[in-house]
């Protein structure tokens, strides 16, 4: 049985689609697996007008949803755990109500003034939220307790707006109170780079521009924008997956090696190599990315006429770029980035490309050999966990002749299925008030500056869309980027 965890749950937002799909039934789990029995309480709030069990239903039916057994007893005792107070956030008066509440439950379960506040709500109400929540007095006083803010994404649409928002919370809440979610970071295989990277001396020793060619990032979708159209359409790939999925991912693979694996030094080498991540000037940003918009196929509207979206969108649905990282392991080894709604299939995956072998020696005059492959470390993050390394071999015959062949790791899909949900890790993460996992303020910041310039550049002209098919890999451009390098992506259709 795991650690048990005290503390008092208050999420805002308490009856939308995020809280009832993803963070009941993972606090589910956590009850199941003990890091919450006895001394915590959940107040749930929203405009709506429910008593506690018209929203011990809900969640009941939430659990049931995600494929619980929700009329066990395991189940109602955790429910019993779950209050409901109808609020309106921008009603400062009102919050006085949800601090007795919170009072009231911090005495019976025990739960000695430890909270945390749960933001699963439009962004436009977090910076009013935790100034009334420092205001009116919600945060515990107490010395020992601890008081932590949990906010969902966006974290804002480009850095000033960002740096808005985080002045605002900043005004309530230290930066180690603040829990940015970014659910990749709470994925099993994106956790797994710093074991394979730091765990592996094999790994680690070749980590850098001398051996390392390239790095391919690639996260492919394979659904359109479905009933989010309202919040994609103002938001676009770029800012919706690469200014924050993809730049974690990006800053995980190119940090040199943490000083201990403590979320504060783990952040700081992140920071740092984003620090050296070259933001483009205007035409370095026009060339090393671009965009594309999905058209349509058979059934498959454009985008442009999927449900809330204008007829005359320029959203990107697409992006492909490259980023150079400016400092001595990095120089002159491209991190290829790509991201896509529409795309061929749903996966997530990780190429880190070496450099082939200075000389071939199997290449002598006459040979029939082929040219050596390039060694390929493929981290597959989703669907499937697991690592493929390619290497070249010889082939099992007479003659001698190589043929590049795969060492394969796949997660067992019997353990895949224990594997807990990003939001189950997240949300025990802030109960034990670790960090790591959780995207910083600077982070945040150089990322938005970055992104911001390519954003920049694409805001002065008007594309010329829909540029891809429904199910391919994304536009022309999207080949020709990586190509004018003389390189290719290693994944690509019926490979
Ligand atoms: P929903 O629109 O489904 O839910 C919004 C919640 O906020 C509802 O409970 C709503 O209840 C409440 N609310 C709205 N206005 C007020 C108000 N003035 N006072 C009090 N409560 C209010 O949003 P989601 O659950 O989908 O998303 C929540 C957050 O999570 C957003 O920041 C989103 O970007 C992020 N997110 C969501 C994902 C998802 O899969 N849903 C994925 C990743 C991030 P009511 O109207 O009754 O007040
Ligand atoms: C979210 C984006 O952050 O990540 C969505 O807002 C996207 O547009 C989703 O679909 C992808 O997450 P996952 O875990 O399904 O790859």
């Amino acid at each position: 049985m795991a650690t048990e965890r005290t503390a008092l749950f208050m999420f805002f937002g308490a009856t939308g689609d995020l809280a009832y799909r993803k963070l009941y039934p993972s606090l589910f789990n956590l009850y199941k697996k003990g890091s919450l029995r006895t001394h915590f309480a959940v107040i749930g709030t929203s405009r709506q007008t429910l008593d506690d069990d018209k929203f011990r239903v809900a969640v009941k039916k939430s659990l049931a949803d995600s494929g619980n057994r929700a009329d066990s007893k395991e189940a109602s005792d955790f429910i019993s755990h779950f209050y409901y107070q109808a609020h309106d956030v921008t009603d400062t008066a009102h919050y006085s109500v949800l601090k007795d509440a919170a009072e009231k439950l911090d005495k019976k379960y025990k739960l000695q003034g430890n909270r945390i506040f749960y933001l699963s709500m439009a962004p436009q109400f977090f910076g009013t939220i935790a100034k009334d929540l420092k205001a009116q007095g919600l945060m515990s006083t107490n010395e020992d307790a601890f008081n932590r803010l949990v906010i969902e994404k966006p974290f804002g649409r480009d850095f000033d707006s960002a740096k808005q928002l985080n002045d605002a919370l900043s005004n309530s809440f230290e930066e180690e109170q603040i829990f940015r979610i970014d659910h990749y970071l709470g994925k099993e295989m994106i956790q797994n780079i710093e074991a394979l990277r730091f765990g592996n001396t094999l790994v680690e020793s070749l980590w850098n521009n001398r051996y390392i060619d390239n790095i391919q990032v690639t996260l492919s979708e394979k659904l359109g924008v479905e009933e989010r159209a309202s919040y994609y359409d103002n938001s676009g790939a770029l800012r919706d997956m690469v200014q924050n999925h993809i730049m974690q991912i990006v800053s995980l693979l190119a940090m040199e090696q943490p000083v201990a694996f403590t979320d504060v030094d783990i952040r700081a080498e992140k920071v740092k190599a984003l620090r050296s991540l070259r933001v483009y000037n205007v035409a370095d940003a026009a060339t090393n990315f671009v965009r594309g918009q999905y058209g349509s196929v058979d059934n498959q509207p454009d985008y442009r006429h999927e449900d809330n979206v204008p007829a005359d969108s320029t959203t990107e649905t697409f992006v492909a770029g490259k980023l150079l990282f400016d400092n001595y392991r990095w120089s002159g080894t491209p991190f290829y980035v790509r991201t896509g709604k529409m795309l061929a299939d749903k996966f997530t995956r990780v190429d880190v490309v070496f450099k082939r072998p200075l000389v071939d020696i199997f290449a002598f005059p006459q040979s029939q050999n082929t040219p050596l492959a390039a060694n390929v470390l493929t981290i597959f993050v989703e669907p499937h966990a697991g690592f493929s390394l390619q290497l070249n071999a010889k082939t099992n015959d007479a003659g001698f002749s190589t043929e590049p062949i795969k060492l394969d790791y796949l997660v067992d899909a019997e353990k895949s299925k224990e594997t807990p949900e990003p939001y189950e890790r997240l949300l025990h993460d802030v109960l034990k008030g670790d960090g790591t996992n959780f995207s910083s303020w600077p982070e945040v910041s150089y990322a938005w500056k970055f992104v911001d310039q390519i954003r920049r550049v694409w805001d002065l002209q008007a594309p010329n869309f829909p540029n891809y098919t429904p199910h391919s890999m994304g536009p022309a451009a999207a080949e020709e980027l990586i190509q004018r390098d003389h390189r290719e992506w290693i994944y690509r259709l019926n490979n």
